[in-house]
């Protein structure tokens, strides 16, 4: 509990190892306060937190929503379709009327790069990256982490494969940092259509054959083809990338009999995974869902509570 204060939380770059551990561990604890009867604490009672979505969202929003309301906070939800947006207002001002509304941190979730930075340095409160664009969606690495340690244990030594559209990807670029800080082995299997144009500084390695690492892996994280950011012209053909990135039931029979299937949601059934695989216990993902309650409440706890 002796952290030093965090301010703001937009990439996983901005932590260190300590601080990326400290927040698992509080989520943790967190975790147990949701599973009691009233999963409720009073900690951040009188404070308001906004979410201010400029992209669609399910499980990020309302995790966030669900982890402030655990934690006794008030819930703003900004939905751009309905705000004056319409009328033209930008961003800054956006985010100076949430402020001056009484807001005391803004979640925000935007398709340009940088855009939860650009809040923060107009701000004088806490903010929150929800995702901008294919940069960075730290939460979601934190509530992966989280998945995995529960699961494993640790994450030191742990073979992870992140499969996909990794190019358009914020959830690949704050998994790689993190995974690698814990200590995981990270390779990006895609074709390199999908891969990030420049590969350089990425601590990973790289397979275009899903067939030939699937046996090495302990978790192979699937990722959704974003066609929302320009995915199509990257893409063999629909079909031809099923048959060779998808997940379908031969694929896990052939994964080792620890191993695990991730994928932060939506899922596309069918496409990167198969619905056999979907439901199958091997699949953690409502697993991750239920940990990014807990993840958001101990970021929320660290940006609001811990004077
Ligand atoms: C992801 C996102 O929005 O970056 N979803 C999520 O937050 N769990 C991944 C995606 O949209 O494919």
């Amino acid at each position: 509990m002796d952290q030093p204060a965090m301010k703001h939380l937009l990439s996983i770059a901005d932590l260190d190892r300590g601080e990326l551990e400290d927040l698992l561990h509080l989520a943790g604890e967190f975790a147990e306060v949701l599973e009691r009867p009233i999963p409720k604490v009073p900690t951040l009672r009188g404070k308001t937190v906004a979410t201010v979505f400029f992209e669609a969202s399910t499980r990020t929003r309302l995790s966030f929503e669900r982890a402030a309301k655990a934690l006794s906070a008030d819930v703003m939800t900004f939905a751009p379709g309905t705000s004056s947006v319409i009328k033209g207002e930008s961003l800054k001002d956006t985010a100076l009327t949430i402020r001056a509304t009484g807001a005391d941190l803004l979640v925000v979730r935007h398709e340009a790069v940088g855009a939860a930075a650009r809040v923060a340095s107009w701000l004088d409160c806490p903010v929150i990256n929800g995702g901008d664009g294919a940069h960075q969606h730290p939460t979601q690495a934190l509530l992966d982490s989280l998945t995995i340690r529960q699961r494993f244990g640790k994450l030191d030594g742990l073979r992870i494969g992140i499969v996909g559209d990794v190019r358009n990807s914020r959830v690949a670029r704050s998994d790689i940092d993190a995974f690698t800080l814990l200590g995981a082995n990270v390779t990006l299997i895609a074709p390199p259509t999908l891969l990030p144009r420049d590969l350089e500084g990425f601590p990973v390695s790289i397979s275009h054959s899903l067939d030939e690492v699937i046996a090495d892996l302990d978790i192979v994280y699937l990722l959704r083809i974003q066609m929302e950011r320009g995915s199509g012209p990257g893409l063999p053909s629909l079909p031809e990338y099923v048959s060779r990135y998808g997940i379908d039931r031969g694929r896990l029979e052939r994964m080792s009999p620890d191993a695990v299937v991730m994928h932060p949601g939506p899922i596309n059934r069918g496409v990167e995974i198969a619905a056999y695989v979907a439901d199958d216990p091997r699949a953690l993902i409502l697993d991750q869902v239920r940990n990014g309650v807990a993840v958001r409440m101990a970021v929320l706890f660290r940006l609001l509570g811990a004077s």
